[in-house]
């Protein structure tokens, strides 16, 4: 394997190491380009071949559909963790011993409160507010509630500033679905585990006792294990270039829910359900959708497919649609949106245009069925996305920081106007 690459301008060479990660992934190190050439940099829109940091968080091949989270596979963790110890592993490198765990949880119910005045900027929203930008300023308002900054050399601080923003989460995540319902808040059970936890604050009713189905638990608690990091996506380098700034942990994940949002990215989630029922109410025909999809003239995306990095397969997609089945065979629901999904990845698989362009479903095309199965209103989809990656985020954000990573600060190229004279405006 190369370990230098030459790069020659105007007959002049310059050499620059390559780098090679524990898979044999390789990155040519430019960091002194700008100042070996006078001041060249490098132009990628996107950063589809940019690499920003060393991780040792996630592995993943798109081209063979490879996902691990700290060298274990995702299909493994899928059948045998379960959130808080994928968690535990993520953020603090190894899963924790029965002790460690133990404690992890203990410590996370002692914080699984939060400050009375955050129901007053809850009541400040309207109905109508979508629940990701409430999640996002209530836990941006969870600074002014927790104000001490985190030393991030202190172990003790930075575990305490983690276990907070773990256990409060949860919990305003779940208020931001009652206010969109005009239901009443829950303060939840510290004696049901952390999953079971959340879902009772969504559901449960002040006047009937809480139940629910142990089969709709392991549905989610797998769904958020499946959702917990993906390396260098948009919401997490954007948590990582906020907290670059030194921003607070929790500033930096209130604009990672942002990032999130975004339709081309968590927000697809329900993009994808609600084109499937759009695609349901117009009569059912996936081949006139595919048809729109494919029309260059046409905006239309068939959401759900396609992947930045993933050009083979989704790991994610195949578990999550066993679990779609598994999950509406036990609770004995007939979802014709189910067979419309499977309508459409059958038709795409065949095309040649989803074929050549390496499109294929993506996680997001069948978890929505299974949020829907839940009763998860399908403007919570983004947010249980939310509630799912906050352990790789936090991983990434306390890799960034215990890395000492500098401020991110990426160049550009300035295509505007040369020096020009002011003119007065009776001039212009
Ligand atoms: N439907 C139809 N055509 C598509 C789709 C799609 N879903 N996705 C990509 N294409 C086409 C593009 O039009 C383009 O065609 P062209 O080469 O003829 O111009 C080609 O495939 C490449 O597409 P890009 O947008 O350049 O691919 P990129 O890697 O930038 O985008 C993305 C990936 C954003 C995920 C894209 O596939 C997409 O918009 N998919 C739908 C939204 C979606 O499902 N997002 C969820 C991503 S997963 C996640 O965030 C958890």
């Amino acid at each position: 394997m190369a370990d230098k690459a030459t790069l020659t301008i105007d007959g002049k060479s310059y050499e620059f190491p390559i780098i090679t990660g524990t898979e044999k992934e390789q990155a040519i190190d430019i960091k002194t380009l700008r100042g070996a050439t006078g001041g060249i940099t490098t132009i990628d829109p996107g950063y589809k071949n940019t690499g920003s940091c060393e991780s040792a968080i996630t592995f993943l091949d798109g081209e063979k559909g490879i996902l691990r989270y700290r060298g274990y596979s995702i299909e493994e963790l899928a059948e045998k963790a379960d959130f808080l110890e994928t968690a535990y592993l993520l953020i603090f490198g190894e899963l924790p011993t029965k002790q460690q765990l133990d404690k992890f949880h203990a410590d996370i119910k002692s914080e699984s409160h939060v400050d009375e005045d955050m129901k007053k900027i809850l009541d400040g929203f309207p109905k109508s507010a979508h629940p990701m930008g409430v999640l996002s300023a209530l836990t941006s308002a969870l600074i002014a509630f927790n104000p001490s900054t985190v030393n991030v050399d202190s172990e003790e601080d930075m575990y305490a500033a983690i276990v907070k923003l773990l256990a409060k989460f949860p919990v305003l995540a779940a208020w931001a679905m009652r206010k969109k319902k005009s239901q009443p808040l829950d303060y939840g059970d510290n004696s049901l585990g952390y999953v079971e936890n959340f879902h009772k604050m969504m559901f449960a009713k002040p006047n009937e006792e809480y139940k629910v189905d142990k089969a709709v638990i392991e549905a989610i608690d797998k769904l958020l294990i499946l959702h917990a990091d993906h390396e260098q996506n948009c919401s997490t380098s954007t948590v990582r270039i906020v907290g670059s700034s030194h921003a607070g942990l929790f500033a930096s994940i209130s604009a990672g829910i942002s990032a999130l949002w975004g339709p081309l990215h968590g927000g697809a989630n329900q993009a994808v359900i609600e084109m499937l029922e759009a695609i349901k109410e117009d009569g059912g025909d996936t081949k006139k959708y595919m048809a729109k999809a494919k029309d260059k003239e046409d905006p239309f995306r068939l959401m759900g497919f396609g992947h930045r990095v993933y050009k083979n397969f989704d790991p994610r997609a195949k578990i999550i649609k066993v679990a779609a089945d598994d999950v509406l065979t036990q609770l004995g629901i007939e979802d014709p949106v189910l067979d419309i999904a499977k309508g459409l990845e059958k038709e795409a698989l065949e095309d040649p245009y989803f074929v050549d362009r390496k499109l294929y479903p993506n996680v997001d095309f069948y978890s929505g069925i299974i949020y829907r199965a839940l009763d998860i209103p399908v403007e919570m989809f983004t947010v249980m996305f939310a509630v799912g990656r906050l352990p790789g985020w936090i991983a990434q954000w306390r890799e960034m920081r215990l890395g000492k990573e500098p401020i991110g600060r990426p160049r550009q190229v300035y295509t505007g106007e040369n020096l020009r004279s002011f003119k007065e405006v009776s001039e212009r």
